[in-house]
C-alpha cells in the first residue's frame, strides 16, 4: 500500500487549492445551468474546481482511479479509488448560504482509507486516515456521548426534485422531529456527516446519494467513534440510504427510519 500519509498530504493540498479556486470565484457573479430539473445546477465554478482536482490527481497518482461528479469515472483497475464532489451543496455555494464544501474520498480495495471535507464558509477543514482518527483544523474530533435519542439533533437532505424520496423522507423527518430535539436541513451531506464526526449532531440520513457526497465523511464518521449503515444496519456500501450516528442511538434511529 502506498504511503497513507501521502496520500492525505496530497488531499489536503488539494482542497486547499480547490478551496480558494472557490473562494475566489465567489466574488464573481455566479451564473448557473440547470442540469435538468429547477434546483439540480452546476456553475462553471464546480467545473473548473473538478479540473484542478481531477488534474493534480491525475498528475501525482496516474495510475488511481477517479470518480467524480462534474467528469464522470476514470477507471484504471487500481485498487484505490478518488471519490470527488467538487462542491457540495452547489445551491449554497449560489445562495451564498453558508454551507458548501470540497469533498475527498479515497478508497482503498473498496474500503475507506482517507476523507477530507472543506467547509469553506466555516473555514473548517476536516479529515481522517484509517486508524488513525478523525480531526477538524488539527483539533481531534469524537462522536457525541448522548445516549438517548430522545435527546438527540438530527440532521438530514434531499434531493428537491426527487419526489419518490420527498414523500418517503417527510415521513421520516415528522417522526423524528416528534421523538428528538429536532431535525436540521443545511444542504451539504458531507457537512451534515462532519457535524456527526464532531458530536454536534446526533445522526444523520439521507436517500439517494451519490459516493462522491459520503466517501470523505463515511471515513471521518469511524475514525470519530461512530457508525455509518444503510436503513437495514448492514455496514454502508453507497446504498439507498445512509443511516450515520454516534453508535448509542443507532438501533432507535433505524427503527423510526424502518416504521416511517
Ligand atoms: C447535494 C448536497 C445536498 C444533498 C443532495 C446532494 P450537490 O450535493 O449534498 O445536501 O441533500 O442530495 O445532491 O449537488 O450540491 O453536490
Ligand atoms: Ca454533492
Ligand atoms: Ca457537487
Amino acid at each position: 500500500m502506498k504511503s497513507i500519509n501521502h496520500i492525505l498530504d496530497t488531499a489536503l493540498k488539494i482542497s486547499d487549492q480547490a478551496a480558494e479556486l472557490i473562494r475566489m470565484s465567489s466574488q464573481r457573479i455566479k451564473s448557473f445551468k440547470s442540469k435538468g430539473e429547477i434546483s439540480n445546477l452546476v456553475t462553471q465554478t464546480d467545473i473548473e474546481t473538478d479540473k484542478l482536482i481531477s488534474g493534480t490527481i491525475k498528475e501525482i497518482f496516474p495510475d488511481h482511479n477517479i470518480i467524480s461528479e462534474e467528469l464522470g469515472a476514470n477507471n484504471n483497475n487500481s485498487d484505490y479509488t478518488w471519490y470527488i464532489d467538487p462542491i457540495d451543496g452547489t445551491n449554497n455555494f449560489v445562495h451564498n448560504y453558508p454551507s458548501f464544501a470540497v469533498s475527498i474520498g479515497i478508497f482503498f480495495k473498496d474500503k475507506p482509507l482517507v476523507g477530507v471535507v472543506y467547509d469553506i464558509p466555516n473555514n473548517e477543514k476536516y479529515y481522517a486516515l484509517k486508524d488513525q482518527g478523525s480531526f477538524c483544523n488539527n483539533s481531534q474530533i469524537f462522536v457525541s456521548e448522548r445516549q438517548n435519542f430522545n435527546e438527540g439533533l438530527f440532521v438530514t437532505g434531499f434531493i428537491p426534485y426527487d419526489e419518490k424520496f420527498i414523500d418517503k423522507n417527510l415521513k421520516v423527518i415528522k417522526n423524528i422531529n416528534l421523538n428528538s430535539h429536532g431535525v436540521r436541513r443545511l444542504g451539504a451531506a458531507s457537512i451534515d456527516m462532519c457535524h456527526v464526526a464532531k458530536g454536534i449532531v446526533e445522526g444523520f440520513w439521507e436517500y439517494n446519494l451519490q459516493p462522491w457526497d459520503t466517501a470523505a465523511g463515511n471515513i471521518i464518521i469511524h475514525e470519530a467513534g461512530g457508525c455509518v449503515t444503510n436503513d437495514n444496519g448492514n455496514n454502508y456500501n453507497f446504498d439507498k440510504c445512509i443511516v450515520a450516528s454516534n453508535n448509542n442511538v443507532h438501533q432507535d434511529f433505524l427503527k423510526i427510519i424502518k416504521n416511517s
